[in-house]
């Protein structure tokens, strides 16, 4: 493999965390989430939509649940990218008993280097990426590059309630239930994940606040940005439009 595939120690480690998930992914995600994350999930897929863009780029599809949502929702060519393999394998099965194997491309890329020219995409959509990569920021910019003047960007990640009640329920959930529920639906991999994410989203916000990821999207020429806190913060939809050139 070579050193821009195999990448950095935290894409090694995000590597490890989810090569053995795919099996039962996209089920266990949504029992996991109440059901909350296929909502979280339609609300990006609404916003790229809105554009009726023809090139879409999915980052960090795994198995491609947004991406097949995505060519559900456009008649756009779509292309997803993940760093892994597993994630992306089970992502081919799945595009290609869907109606849509024509249209959707998937390859391994990692988000922080991008294998696309600039301004490639009229749209691009990312979920749950920004807590597997170390520079945030950067990486919101190396997205942006291959988006087009005028295009859409919408992404989703796991955010913190801050009402005192709900941050009460998510805090003992993400900290009990997650590992439990993970443990008792998905084996030793999903215990390892749930364990893992709480903590994880806690931290993450407290490295990266909103508004920093806010300022970022900002600094890389990204505006009307959007934040959209939804089941009262658990899931965070932010969107934005590339500037285009005055
Ligand atoms: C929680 S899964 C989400 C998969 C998919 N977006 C979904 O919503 O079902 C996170 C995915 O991000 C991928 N990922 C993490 N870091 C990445 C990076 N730096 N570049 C590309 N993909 C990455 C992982 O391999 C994993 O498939």
């Amino acid at each position: 493999m070579s050193a821009q595939r195999a990448g950095t120690e935290l894409n090694r480690f995000t590597r490890s965390l989810f090569h053995a998930l795919p099996p039962r992914y996209d089920t266990l995600a949504y029992l996991l989430s109440f059901g909350q994350d296929r909502r979280w999930r339609a609300a990006v897929v609404r916003r790229v939509a809105e554009g009726a863009p023809k090139r879409v780029l999915d980052v960090a599809c795994g198995p491609g649940g947004v991406t097949l949502a995505l060519a559900d929702a456009t008649a756009a060519d779509i292309v997803g990218v993940d760093l892994t393999e597993e994630m992306l394998r089970l992502g081919l099965a799945n595009v290609e008993q869907s109606k849509h194997s024509g249209r959707i491309r998937l390859s391994i890329a990692r988000a922080e280097q991008l294998p696309f020219a600039d301004a490639t995409f009229d749209a691009i959509s990312f979920s749950y990426l920004m807590r597997y990569v170390d520079d945030p920021a950067a990486t919101i910019k190396e997205l942006a590059r291959c988006l087009r003047p005028g295009g859409v960007i919408a992404s989703l990640e796991f955010g913190v309630p801050a009402w005192t009640p709900a941050h009460a329920v998510w805090f003992a959930y993400t900290r009990v239930g997650l590992p439990l529920f993970g443990f008792l639906l998905g084996g030793p991999a999903w215990y390892r994940v749930g364990r893992f994410l709480g903590p994880s989203i806690t931290n993450h916000y407290a490295r990266h606040p909103i508004a920093a990821h806010v300022a970022a999207w900002r600094a890389a020429g990204l505006q009307s940005v959007t934040v959209r806190p939804m089941s009262f913060g658990g899931g965070l939809v932010l969107s934005a439009t590339k500037s285009k050139p005055t």
